[in-house]
């Protein structure tokens, strides 16, 4: 039925309206840019230097849609005008909303930490219930780029650097923000960003090129993006980079072949900001009018800010460059998933007010999220008694740092609809702790984020002397991560090691919360201070959150999806690594370390091994597993290797809590596969669950292995299973012992 109406719509469109479709402004249009210009790019390009009016296109129905226009009452001010345009088509409304709309919770990279996919979907859904009253029916988002580099600012955006658990968090993104029915009022198209690749950008510097093999990217890369269209995702982005040569928004293998032909896709693509007109800059296009044919031909149907669709695709039908067929079959694509959304029965905001009251309700499950994305990273250990939870005879804190009472810091990228004012800082939410405690708060901010003066050291050291424990806020800034936030170095920035070591000097018990919007060197804290905690950006609720959490209402259960390295220069840092030739033993986490052998594969100044590796995290009791067991020990090649086998060998294994609290953990299934035609990374996740325990109380836990994941690509790009053997483990991280042995038999 919706094709119907899509082409019926079509046949009454001009070549303007048809191109307007496909063009996408933000409410300033386009104008002559200046060096402020947000993205700085249209500078270089005299060809888009004409002004465009965002209004004026909207009343004439030439707008398909707009970014990032933020409240009800400037999307009903184009909508309007679009709607009473000659044929009304709705101005379809995205924005970055990538972890909450007014309501904040934590960044993507600090939510995949819960390893809770419902939670994931669950928060997703109330950033939908947000932004559609304020009439943002789009979202840019979820970004499914793996990130192996910490030193890429957009780590923060994603799921960290597994592909299996990235995949997972996928799915999860786009149920929560299209729901089971995209055409209700409260969901939103999600647009899966950025195919492809993007997270690889070369030596973690931002839009760097991308090179890896075929297998590299359809082993790590591409699975999350495959699992977001496989879920149902209506609109994906095209990335700034180039993949292999080819700028990915000009790359018919990625968003013809895979995307459409492989994949069945048919939602439309969207460029990057301006990356239609990047491709003169990547200097495969000479011109406006072959990026936009490049462009186009390669699959990208909508040209976010570049101004080139517009200006160039008239000229290109008159030249008989570019088919009017490949311009109304882009116009269908987009009108296909305007209608599906139900955008022209409801085109306007949801509600008649902004999203005012939605954030008491919306309270509890930001401080959950924010609550199960903590990662316990050191808790005494080495002779020392954990500090964490705090003691009930813990009567003064001194909470010290830069981080310690900033609302605006504690968002991270992105999120233009927060209210500062909403935010409960980490001093807010200890300063009532303590109060109904009858204890005390000292606060000292003692230094700033990214600063060289030493003025506020001294209050902070008296604050830590008075105190019983010391509770530091310590990190980045929110803009040091997020799109442009590439870093070189890793560590605290500006002098706050310093601050942290002036601190840790008194002696006082030291709890360090690092906010971060990737892994972050934490290795002198790690040796000397007493508890340390990754706490990312949590959102609105960060205070009450860091609250409950120190004081053991509820224990930490969150584990890393990325792997926090001992120095920057083991960057990219990731567990599932290819063996080499000479492996070093921490390089190659089924071996024994290799001994004194020089000619290993390592560095001579650090170990291998990162310092807390990927699916690790603390709690606050202990769970101990053992037991795997497999269904079967042998499994014939002729049932294994079909796309549908699912369940070809069952694992079991028991965890227990063997601590004093109940908790919960995030149980990890690894496998290893040796003797295939093509090398296997030395293990690789293939299953996890959540499991909350009782002191003492033991559950079962099984996983199917079917053929998604004992498969790998072989040198032909096909997915297959071949007679090999099988290692399985299962435990709290990436580390896990406890293992058993199978084989596929030819
Ligand atoms: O959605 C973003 C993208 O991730 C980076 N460039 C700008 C886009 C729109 O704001």
């Amino acid at each position: 039925a919706i094709s119907q109406k899509v082409d019926a719509l079509l046949k009454k469109m001009t070549l303007a309206e048809k191109i307007g479709q496909l063009m996408q402004y933000n409410d300033q249009g386009s104008s002559a840019p200046t060096a402020a210009d947000a993205e700085g790019a249209l500078a270089a390009n005299p060809e888009t230097r004409d002004h465009v009016d965002a209004y004026e296109l909207a009343r004439k129905g030439q707008l398909g849609s707009m970014l990032n226009v933020i409240g009800a009452e400037k999307t009903r001010r184009f909508q309007e005008a679009a709607m009473h345009s000659r044929l009304g088509i709705p101005i379809l409304f995205g924005a970055d909303v990538i972890h909450g709309y007014r309501t904040i919770y934590p960044v993507p990279l600090g939510l995949s930490a819960s390893w809770d996919p419902q939670l994931v979907q669950d928060v997703s859904h109330m950033a939908a219930v947000e932004a559609t009253t304020a009439g943002v029916k789009w979202f840019y988002s979820p970004m499914v780029d793996i990130s192996r580099d910490a030193r890429w600012g957009r780590s923060t955006e994603g799921a960290g650097e597994d592909a299996y658990l990235g995949s997972a968090m996928a799915r999860a993104y786009i149920r929560g923000y299209q729901g089971s029915d995209l055409s209700k009022p409260e969901s939103v198209a999600a647009s899966v960003k950025h195919f492809a690749a993007y997270g690889a950008a070369e030596a973690g510097r931002e839009y760097n090129t991308t090179d890896m093999s075929d297998i590299r990217l359809r082993q790590v890369y591409l699975p999350p993006y495959k699992a977001a269209v496989d879920a149902g995702a209506a609109t994906m982005m095209s990335s700034f980079n180039a993949l292999n040569g080819v700028p990915a928004t000009a790359d018919p293998y990625l968003m013809d072949e895979i995307l459409r032909k492989e994949w069945g896709f048919d939602g439309f693509v969207v460029s990057d900001y301006t990356a239609v007109m990047e491709l003169t800059h990547h200097g495969i296009a000479l011109d406006a009018a072959s990026a936009t044919r490049k462009a186009l031909d390669a699959g990208v149907e909508v040209d976010m800010m570049s101004h080139f669709y517009d200006t160039q695709i008239p000229r290109l039908l008159k030249q008989g460059k570019l088919s009017m067929a490949t311009v109304d079959e882009a116009v269908r694509r987009v009108l296909r998933v305007k209608f599906a959304l139900g955008l022209f029965e409801h085109p306007y905001a949801r509600g008649t007010e902004e999203v005012t009251q939605a954030v008491a309700a919306h309270r509890p499950l930001a401080r959950r999220a924010a609550e199960e994305s903590f990662v316990l990273l050191k808790n005494g250990g080495d002779g020392v008694a954990p500090v964490l939870p705090l003691a009930a005879d813990v009567k003064k804190v001194a909470l010290i740092g830069p981080l310690a009472d900033s609302a605006g810091e504690m968002q991270g990228a992105w999120g233009g609809a927060q209210h500062q004012p909403d935010v409960v800082t980490v001093r807010g939410g200890l300063e009532a702790r303590m109060k109904q405690r009858g204890g005390e708060l000292l606060y000292a901010r003692g230094t700033d984020i990214d600063g060289d003066s030493e003025a506020g050291f001294a209050e902070a050291r008296r604050a830590a002397e008075r105190a019983d424990v010391v509770v530091m806020a310590l990190g980045e800034s929110s803009s040091m991560s997020g799109e442009a936030g590439s870093r070189a170095h890793l560590d605290l920035p500006g002098n706050q090691q310093k601050l942290l070591e002036t601190i840790a000097a008194t002696g006082k018990p030291v709890v360090l919360l690092v906010f971060s919007g990737r892994p972050l060197v934490l290795d002198w804290a790690a040796t000397h201070v007493s508890a340390i905690m990754a706490v990312w950006f949590p959102g609105t609720e960060a205070g009450s959150a860091v609250a409950s959490t120190l004081f053991g209402d509820v224990s930490p259960s969150g584990k890393l999806t990325m792997s926090f390295p001992r120095a920057v220069g083991q960057e990219p840092l990731y567990y599932n690594q290819f063996p080499t030739g000479r492996p070093a033993g921490d390089a190659d986490l089924s071996k024994p370390p290799a001994g004194d052998t020089r000619f290993v594969s390592r560095y001579i100044d650090v170990p291998n091994s990162a310092l807390y590796p990927f699916g690790y995290g603390l709690s606050y009791t202990t769970f101990a597993y053992s037991g795997v067991h497999l269904s079967r020990k042998a499994v014939p090649l002729a049932m294994a290797n079909r796309a549908d086998a699912h369940d070809l060998v069952t694992v079991s294994a028991t965890v227990k809590n063997t601590g004093r609290r109940e908790a919960t953990e995030v149980a990890q299934l690894y496998v290893r596969n040796l003797g295939a035609s093509v090398e296997q990374p030395v293990r690789s996740l293939k299953g996890f669950t959540r499991v909350t325990l009782k002191p003492g109380q033991s559950k079962q836990l099984t996983f199917q292995l079917g053929f998604p994941e004992l498969s790998f690509w072989n040198v032909r790009s096909r997915q297959v299973i071949e007679p090999t053997h099988y290692t399985v483990w299962v435990g709290g991280s990436s580390l896990a012992t406890a293992q058993a042995d199978f084989d596929v038999t030819p």
